[in-house]
């Protein structure tokens, strides 16, 4: 898989140097390229961002340099140029998509660009998945008031366009979330992570979250281990965890359960 990431604090992103990720950039299962967006700016101060059209607070990313390092990455626009080019525009093939829309299968190879925002669709593991699958995945991160709309427009195009949020509250910019998002499917992407087994009993995985875990001393601090667990009886213990999951999913998430699971009076 190769993930570009384009930002204007590179630096934020050698934490992809180490753990899992590092383990599989190393070994070549996954390449990843960051780009400065100074580095596509023209004058001497290296300028990424003006003043809103119609006024408001804040300032705006500028759509060139963006444009720039996005031809670099997905190639230049020969292949939108002339009559192609004005009629491409964001609608059926190369439109903008939510999250959720876009968990369709659909036989669409180009890259997806990911632009993270307060404004997209909540990224979750089901988007992790998807993600893992990729052939080559383009995150875009914005600072300040937000990225001029029409870099949106002009990135649809030629790739599939999401913007996705990690959820409902507002980060000063999009770096720590693709960080996030990148560990999320980093470590579903076939390969990466040694024993597959271990991925499958996790939170969210089954649409549940996961039980809790206990390791040797059976008893520590006056605290026990349940005494299921010693029991050496697989059934009592699977469904020991399996009633859990549900407590623990009723008492902090209900919204992730069914109506009719969300009850507390037995299953
Ligand atoms: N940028 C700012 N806030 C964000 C959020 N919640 N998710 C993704 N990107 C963001």
């Amino acid at each position: 898989m190769r993930i570009d990431i384009i930002s204007i604090f590179p630096e934020f992103f050698r934490a992809l140097d180490i753990s899992l990720l590092g383990k599989a950039r190393q070994s070549g299962l996954v390449d990843v390229r960051v780009h400065d967006l100074r580095d596509a700016t023209t004058d001497r101060h290296r300028t990424v961002d003006d003043t809103p059209y119609g006024g408001g607070a804040g300032m705006v990313m500028k759509p060139e340099p963006w444009g720039i390092t996005l031809d670099h990455i997905l190639g230049d626009r020969s292949d939108v140029s002339g009559a192609d080019a004005a009629s491409a525009e964001p609608g059926a093939s190369g439109r903008e998509v939510d999250a959720s829309e876009a968990d369709a299968p659909e036989a669409d190879d180009r890259p997806i660009v990911v632009f993270p925002s307060p404004a997209g669709a909540v990224f979750t593991q089901s988007t992790a998945r998807r993600y893992a699958l990729e052939r080559h995945l383009v995150f875009g991160c914005g600072r300040y008031e937000g990225i001029d709309q029409r870099v949106f427009e002009d990135t649809a195009r030629r790739a599939r366009v999401e913007l996705v949020s990690i959820g409902d509250y507002v980060l000063n910019g999009g770096e720590v979330a693709v960080m996030a998002m990148i560990e999320a499917f980093g470590r579903l992407i076939p390969g990466v992570v040694g024993n597959p087994e271990s991925l499958v009993e996790e939170s969210h995985e089954d649409g549940l979250l996961e039980y809790p875990s206990y390791t040797k001393p059976a008893s520590w601090r006056g605290l026990d281990v349940p005494e299921v667990l010693l029991s050496g009886h697989h059934a009592r213990v699977a469904a020991w965890r399996r009633e859990q999951q549900l407590e623990r999913t009723r008492r902090v998430r209900p919204d992730l359960l069914p109506p009719e699971l969300r009850g507390t009076d037995g299953e």
